[in-house]
């Protein structure tokens, strides 16, 4: 965990005005933004933007403390891998050096019984609005292939744990797992991904995922919170957050000059959108951006850019006064739906040994953040593919849950807690009367 506090240091020194030198005295934050590889000269567990480490056979740790504990329940929440810009610069087209590609792997969708269809996004060369968007064949926040061979490859390595080593999944079945996806396209696909990746057999075949209506969904989460966008609202107004926009202002006004940016709101309050746009660049293989002019961002800049962005997550979902209470409303749905999976399972009527949720960045740092896990180290913007595990062992009569994340044991009590104090944790972050508590005045 020394990564964030890494961070913190960089992140003083960028407060403080100390780094405002450029890259001479600026360190980039440790981690990789341009590759889903992760150089071998890095520990495997390096923070990889591009794709996250996660549970796998070569590198699964087994509980040492109870060598004859059983696996008996798994739940596991994942981030999708690596797509397109989810967020458009005014003139997009511009910014763009090269196509985007995503007719290298079929878009289907259709209705049960019918044929199927599969959709080509394409972007008119002839289109009077073509300035807005790449060239090429994707949509903006599309999965891309390489993300989808992530998720592939992501599902063979967890499968070599929980099924090739510890034979707790014996196979790939609609009887045994069970998967939740936002309503997003790219969760569906990674769903797929895993799936092929823990059996080969899975191309050829049809596995529901579930979702819920998109107005009340839990993740990412979309159901309607406005006491906690109010509590959020406040804790961006004081000097704890502004501070790192004024002290970043130069860094701003030259992205701005650079990508046309300036004045619209969406990209001054945070940067939530240059992180974006300049990391599903990087992670895709795609220079950063440059202008018509030839006027490119540079990667101290992006280093930078990277760095703010992990500060203002941390900020956002784990340090700010009142960023519990506003997690806890704005996930408290979600939480809710796990601690009803564990009570499910301790009552011995859970029908599956696995449920397997595919969501998003915000999912996984609100989750972090009310497993406590940012009290252990600043959380950092979770990673596509980010991934926590909440395995349940049973030792003789008891039963203990363990949580694993980005691929290793957490080093808080989280290690192997009871069960029941699991369970009791996990209610605590639910608000009561949920819905009165977001909506109510
Ligand atoms: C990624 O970035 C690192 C550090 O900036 C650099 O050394 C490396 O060559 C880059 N790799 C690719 C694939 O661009
Ligand atoms: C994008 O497409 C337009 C229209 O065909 C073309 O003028 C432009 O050069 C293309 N840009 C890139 C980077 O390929
Ligand atoms: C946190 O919440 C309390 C109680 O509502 C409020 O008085 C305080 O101003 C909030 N702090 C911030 C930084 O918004
Ligand atoms: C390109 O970026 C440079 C440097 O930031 C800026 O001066 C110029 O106006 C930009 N050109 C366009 C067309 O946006």
């Amino acid at each position: 965990m020394a990564n964030g506090v890494w961070n913190w240091t960089f992140l003083l020194c960028l407060l403080a005005g100390r780094a405002s030198g450029g890259a001479g005295t600026l360190a980039s934050p440790k981690g990789v933004y341009n590759s889903s590889t992760t150089p071998t000269d890095l520990p495997w567990n390096t923070y990889n933007y591009c794709n996250a480490p996660h549970v796998n056979v070569e590198h699964y740790i087994p509980p040492r403390n109870a060598p004859d504990a059983k696996l008996v329940y798994l739940n596991t929440v994942i981030r999708h891998h690596k797509r397109t810009p989810d967020n458009l610069y005014p003139n997009e087209n511009e910014l763009n050096s090269m196509p985007w590609d995503c007719a290298n792997f079929e878009q289907f969708n259709y209705g049960g019984g019918g044929a199927h269809v599969f959709h080509k996004t394409v972007s008119p060369p002839w289109h009077p609005f073509l300035s807005q968007i790449w060239n090429g064949t994707c949509d903006e926040g599309q999965l891309t292939e390489g993300g989808l061979q992530d998720s592939i490859r992501h599902g063979q390595d967890f499968w070599s744990v929980y099924h090739h080593e510890l034979g707790f999944l014996t196979s790939v079945s609609q009887q045994d797992i069970f998967i939740r996806t936002s309503t997003e396209t790219r969760t569906f696909q990674v769903a797929s991904g895993l799936l092929v990746g823990m059996d080969p057999g899975m191309a050829s075949k049809t596995f529901p995922v579930t979702t819920q209506p998109s107005p009340i969904d839990s993740i990412p989460p979309s159901y309607p919170c406005p006491n906690a966008d109010a509590i959020r609202t406040a804790f961006q107004s004081v000097p704890a957050w502004t501070d790192h926009l004024e002290a970043n202002a130069d860094l701003k006004a030259r992205l701005d000059a650079t990508l046309g940016t300036a004045g619209l709101d969406a990209w001054a309050s945070w940067y939530d959108h240059f992180f974006d746009t300049f990391s599903s660049r990087t992670c895709n293989g795609h220079p950063l951006p440059c202008n018509s002019t030839g006027a490119c961002v540079s990667q101290a800049d992006a280093a930078k850019v990277f760095a703010i962005g992990d500060f203002e997550y941390n900020y956002i979902w784990n340090a700010a006064e009142n960023a519990t209470a506003y997690s806890q409303l704005d996930f408290g749905v979600f939480m809710l739906e796990l601690a009803q999976n564990f009570k499910l399972f301790r009552s011995g009527q859970d029908p599956y040994k696995l449920r397997l949720y595919v969501g998003h960045d915000g999912t996984m740092i609100r989750l972090a953040a009310l497993l406590g896990l940012g009290a252990i180290a600043p959380l950092r913007w979770p990673a596509l593919g980010s991934e926590l595990v909440m395995e349940v062992w049973e030792s003789g009569k008891e039963r203990f849950v363990r949580v694993i994340h980005e691929g290793l044991p957490v080093t808080s009590e989280l290690a192997w807690t009871p069960l029941d104090a699991f369970i009791e944790r996990l209610e605590k972050q639910v608000p009561a009367n949920i819905m009165q508590a977001c909506l109510g005045t």
